[in-house]
């Protein structure tokens, strides 16, 4: 089939090149005639495992085409994906500009031939009706159908997830469209979930809500064996063994961050009010998020014996350079605020937070070197290189062998042997 994918970022330069390796013809269509130039010469611009190799075979066999001309991908195109950033606004509402500026862009060509205009981003509910509404004002002969097929990658495993996806979710009014979308999905395994348009909207929403309100609750359970001599990793393997709740994403810790769970569950939290439904349950899943940083912050702030900190980890989670609503942020941030002094370390995400906090960090190539003369070591990303590091070799670099983990990564009982002060959440 013939694809048209507007945006290059996590999703958009992911969906391309999968659709392009499972044999498609794919425009991807961006704004910025550099960033396109170096995507076509194979450099996909974020750190995403695996992601350079897919697209510079699928860019040798010419599957995958980059540009900003819309009017010839667009006329050739069966579908369009639209997936760009749905950021959000100050109030907490998805910013749609972006959304509703490509659509504009696109409705002039929809004479041709018969497509079908997909949300990759995610949108609230009733968005892709008015995406319907604005192409038939601005073009009533456009042939086309609006389905929504939201997407559910994560960063640090978007490949995978996108070849071997739980789920494919499709909604849409129209069985034409909903064909076309499960003709191009054909070779990809997982359940299909044929649904309303609506429901397909809010399912994104609901799945992200409730990821966000796992991680909230198991720090909420944290907080409460801190205080009560229970240990929460032993409480959360009890309670996760039960296959109703899992083990999976009760995880404590400094919580969500990311360009996805916190402005998701703010959108949520927007659509709820505006259909004036209850959503305390939310309201209370960001206020332990912003709590369980605080409670960091006082860890550090009570256990470290001098204000030199070595810094583990920048990305808001592994196998990614994305640091968009990382929690490190937030806390380096307030530690610099304080008077710490901070060497960083991330294998990925360095660049990136640099963009942010350019002079009053110093950045190191490798984690030990941030531990030299450091009075505590602060883990703020579970990478597995962090989980596997020399912790023998740590303890000699570091003037006092305290280890303040953000993440739960480490054994008690090891550090302890290893003559180490470990204070992580929930115990
Ligand atoms: N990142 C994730 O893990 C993830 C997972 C599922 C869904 N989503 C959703 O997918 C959407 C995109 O997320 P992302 O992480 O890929 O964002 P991103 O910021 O990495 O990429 C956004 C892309 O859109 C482009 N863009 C923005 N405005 C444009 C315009 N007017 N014309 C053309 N291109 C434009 C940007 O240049 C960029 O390439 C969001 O709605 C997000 O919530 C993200």
């Amino acid at each position: 089939m013939t694809i048209s994918v507007i945006g290059h970022g996590y999703v958009g330069l992911i969906t391309a090149c999968v659709f392009a390796d499972l044999g498609n013809k794919v425009y991807c269509i961006g704004r910025n005639k550099i960033k396109l130039q170096r995507l076509a010469k194979g450099d996909p611009l974020i750190f995403e495992p695996g992601l350079e190799e897919v697209l510079k075979i699928n860019l040798k066999t010419n599957r995958i085409s980059f540009t900003d001309e819309y009017e010839s991908s667009i006329s050739q195109s069966e579908i369009i994906f639209i997936a760009v950033g749905t950021p959000s606004q100050e109030n907490g509402d998805a910013d749609l500009l972006s959304i509703y500026s490509v659509v504009k862009k696109i409705a002039p060509y929809l004479n041709k031939n018969y497509c079908v205009i997909s949300c990759k981003s995610t949108v609230p509910v009733g968005t892709n009706r008015k995406i319907e509404q604005m192409i038939k004002q601005v073009n009533p002969d456009a042939k086309f159908d609006v389905a929504s097929c939201p997407e559910f990658l994560r960063e640090g495993t978007a490949l995978h997830d996108t070849f071997t996806p739980d789920r494919i979710v499709i909604g849409s009014d129209s069985k034409k469209a909903i064909q076309v979308l499960l003709k191009l999905h054909k070779p990809l395994k997982g359940e299909r979930v044929i649904v309303k348009l609506e429901s397909a909207e809010v399912i994104k929403y609901a799945s992200n809500a409730i990821l966000a309100t796992k991680i909230s609750f198991a720090n909420l359970i944290a907080l409460l064996c801190e205080k009560t001599n229970a240990n929460v990793e032993e409480v959360l393997d009890g309670v996760g063994l039960d296959k109703r709740i899992g083990r999976h994403f009760l995880y404590p810790g400094i919580g969500y961050g990311g360009s996805c769970f916190p402005k998701d569950v703010k959108a949520l939290i927007m659509t709820g009010e505006k259909n004036k439904i209850d959503v305390s349950l939310l309201h209370a899943v960001e206020k332990i998020n912003q709590t369980v940083r605080y409670n960091y912050l006082s860890k550090i702030i009570k256990y470290s014996k001098g204000k030199k900190l070595a810094v583990w980890g920048l990305a808001f989670k592994p196998n990614t350079d994305d640091i968009r609503e990382a929690p490190s942020l937030y806390i380096i941030k307030d530690l610099i605020s304080k008077g710490y002094k901070i060497k960083a370390y991330d294998p990925e995400a360095t660049a990136n937070f640099k963009k942010i906090i350019y002079d009053k960090i110093e950045y190191m190539s490798n984690p030990y070197d941030a531990c030299i003369n450091a009075d505590c070591l602060l883990i703020l990303t579970e990478w597995n290189e962090f989980k596997h590091a020399d912790l023998k070799q740590v303890k000699k670099l570091l003037n006092d062998p305290l280890i303040i983990d953000g993440r739960n990564i480490y054994d008690h009982q090891y550090l302890s042997e290893l003559g180490y002060k470990y204070i992580a959440f929930g115990s």
